[in-house]
């Protein structure tokens, strides 16, 4: 139903799909969650590492639709960064506050659009987005707001579910939240009807890069998930590891 109205208009998570998102992540993708905070401070401290990208004081950092907050917190853990969360869904800006005031976690939560971000240009040093493509209206759209907000060396990491993520790479991550009961017949469904069927391929994602203003960009496909490094994360610069960059 949800795809169905997507397409007609943009639509964030709210109410008691919120709280069951909120819950479910909380209690079920927390490692998961804490992987892509320290993937991203990885690339972050690349980038500030490399003179030619290097952020003027601490590096600014935008989260696109944070949902309940998870990933924004646990990377203000690791480092001294500026970190901005955006989600059209007031239910779920509500529930990052808590969820940050409980772990006194420094991010700051703001309602908004994808489509129409309500930030200058070049604004950010890096910037993230997870499992939020196949919920955007405009997926073009969010992808010409992603290049303005970002700072011209910015570097940008987007990760999304593959619609050809293949049954049983569907079933592994399912297995992986140790779910039971009827939670863990939900989700299976979730994932295999509704969410697999909204999100896009690897060349989906290559035909919307080609046709945005991103030039540079580095696609790697794995497990269910399609990773998109954009702009100097995607040159290799903010994504070598300290080792490899000598
Ligand atoms: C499946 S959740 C992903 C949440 C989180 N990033 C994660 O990895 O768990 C998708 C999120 O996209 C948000 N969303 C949908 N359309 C949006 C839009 N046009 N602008 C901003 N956020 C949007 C929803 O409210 C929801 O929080």
């Amino acid at each position: 139903m949800m795809q169905y109205l997507r397409k007609i208009k943009d639509l964030g998570i709210t109410g008691s799909m919120a709280k069951w998102y909120d819950k479910n992540s909380r209690e079920s993708r927390m490692e998961e969650l804490k992987s892509y905070a320290k993937d991203i401070a990885a690339l972050v401290e690349a980038g500030c590492a490399n003179p030619a990208a290097k952020p003027q004081g601490r590096p600014r950092i935008l989260e696109v639709a944070p949902g309940p907050g998870y990933i924004s917190i646990e990377l203000s853990k690791l480092g001294s960064y500026t970190i901005t969360g955006m989600d059209i869904s007031e239910d779920f800006i509500k529930i990052c506050k808590a969820n940050a005031e409980r772990e006194s976690a420094d991010v700051d939560f703001v309602q908004g659009n994808v489509s129409n971000m309500p930030f200058a240009d070049a604004s950010f040093d890096f910037l993230f987005c997870s499992a939020a493509f196949k919920n955007f209206h405009d997926p073009a759209q969010a992808l010409r707001e992603m290049y303005r907000v970002l700072k011209p060396k910015g570097g940008g990491l987007i990760i999304d579910m593959n619609r050809n993520a293949s049954n049983a790479a569907l079933k592994a991550e399912v297995d992986k939240m140790r779910l039971r009961g009827f939670s863990h017949l939900w989700v299976s469904l979730t994932f295999s009807i509704f969410l697999r069927k909204g999100a896009y391929t690897r060349a989906e994602f290559e035909t919307m890069l080609a046709s945005s203003p991103f030039s540079n960009w580095k696609i790697k496909e794995g497990g269910i998930g399609v990773c998109i490094y954009l702009n100097e994360a995607a040159a290799g610069v903010w994504g070598r590891s300290p080792q490899e960059r000598g």
